[in-house]
């Protein structure tokens, strides 16, 4: 699969995720966000580690790149912050609506903007390597977390 395949993918599994919270009431939630949690964590780790670098070498590339790494820091502190509240915290449907919200704005940038002009700039065979290489990523960074979790 190639890289963008392969993040399209990742997006469209996260919005599903996002459907079905909308779809729920809320003491289905909790659960819902620890598999949207799940997702996150190992989507924007690869993004961040193998596809954006290789973006950030492009000068056409560089402001957007650096804007996704903003809405990933900004993605994960929510992300922290939902996973720390208590149970009956009434800051969790609120905080995780605006996580979906963001999250929804953060993709349609890569899907709408990004990605066109990765593709215009980066041929088709290095898209397949980096592909690759983020699925490979993906793999071992889902066994370390399922690692960490189990200790
Ligand atoms: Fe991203
Ligand atoms: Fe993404």
């Amino acid at each position: 699969m190639n890289a963008i395949e392969l993040l399209k993918d990742d997006h469209d599994k996260v919005d599903r995720l996002f459907q079905k919270v909308k779809a729920t009431e809320e003491d289905e939630h909790k659960e819902l966000f620890e598999k949207i949690k799940m997702e996150l964590d190992a989507h924007t780790h690869i993004e961040e580690k193998i596809f954006y670098p290789r973006l950030k070498e492009e000068d056409e590339l560089e402001d957007i790149t650096l804007e996704g790494i903003e809405e990933h820091h900004q993605a994960k502190m929510f992300l922290r912050e939902l996973a720390s509240l208590s149970d009956d915290s009434e800051k969790f449907e609120p905080k995780l609506k605006v996580l979906m919200e963001d999250i929804t704005h953060h993709v349609q940038e890569e899907e709408g903007e990004m990605f066109p002009k990765v593709e215009k700039i980066i041929g088709k065979a290095e898209l397949e390597k980096l592909g690759k290489q983020m699925e490979e990523e993906k793999k071992n960074f889902q066994k370390s977390q399922k690692a960490s979790a189990g200790k």
